[in-house]
């Protein structure tokens, strides 16, 4: 192969690289923030509604998580929760958030905020998140009957359920312009 004809293989082959293009310390940064006040708003939320009761909690994330993601993203950033094990499928993942997942859910040492390249004009964020004591209530492997009836009744395919304290639950996410 010429010198020429391999200088041009080579730069067919940088668009692979596109990871490399990004500053991911800076990303990371940039999703951290973006994420945050969704992140502290929810944890009020919830905090407040299971201070009324377990089943006036669920209207705390099914209502407020939604609405406080919408709040959250502004001026051109999207941000949002997924999880590998959903109770409400809206809230399932993008295509550029499951290799993320995968990595998270079956890798312990591999569970830090990453960033990617999603497109020309965005990058994405993903952070970890990791069940604390007081979302067994509601993602534990047993319920109260009340609260377990009420959530069959509302996530008839709910599949977060089951966890324990410190286990991998999904991810926060942001979407974040890049210019
Ligand atoms: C009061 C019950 C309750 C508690 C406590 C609770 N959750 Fe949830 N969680 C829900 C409900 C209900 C949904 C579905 C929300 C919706 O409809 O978008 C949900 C959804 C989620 C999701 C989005 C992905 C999915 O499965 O739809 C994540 C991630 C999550 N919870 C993590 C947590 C973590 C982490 C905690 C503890 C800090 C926690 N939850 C505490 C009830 C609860």
């Amino acid at each position: 192969m010429s010198r020429v004809a391999l200088l041009l293989s080579l730069f067919a082959l940088l668009p692979a690289c596109d990871r490399s293009k990004i500053n991911e310390a800076k990303w990371k940064e940039a999703g951290a923030e973006a994420v945050l006040p969704f992140k502290k708003n929810l944890k009020e939320a919830l905090v407040k509604g299971l201070e009324e009761g377990p089943t006036q909690a669920i209207s705390a994330c099914r209502v407020e998580a939604p609405k406080l993601a919408e709040a959250a993203s502004t001026g051109g950033i999207k941000v949002g929760r997924t999880s590998q094990k959903l109770r409400n499928p809206n809230n399932a993942s993008k295509l550029w958030m499951q290799s993320f997942l995968r990595v998270y859910e079956t890798d312990p040492e591999r569970r830090e905020p990453g960033v990617v390249l999603i497109d020309d004009n965005t990058v994405g964020y993903v952070e970890p998140i990791f069940v604390q004591p007081l979302c067994v209530t509601c993602h534990g492997a047993e319920l109260a009957p009340d609260l377990s009836a009420k959530l069959t009744e509302l996530y008839p395919e709910d599949q977060a359920t089951g966890y324990a304290a410190g286990d991998f639950r999904g991810i926060f996410w942001a979407e974040l312009p890049r210019k």
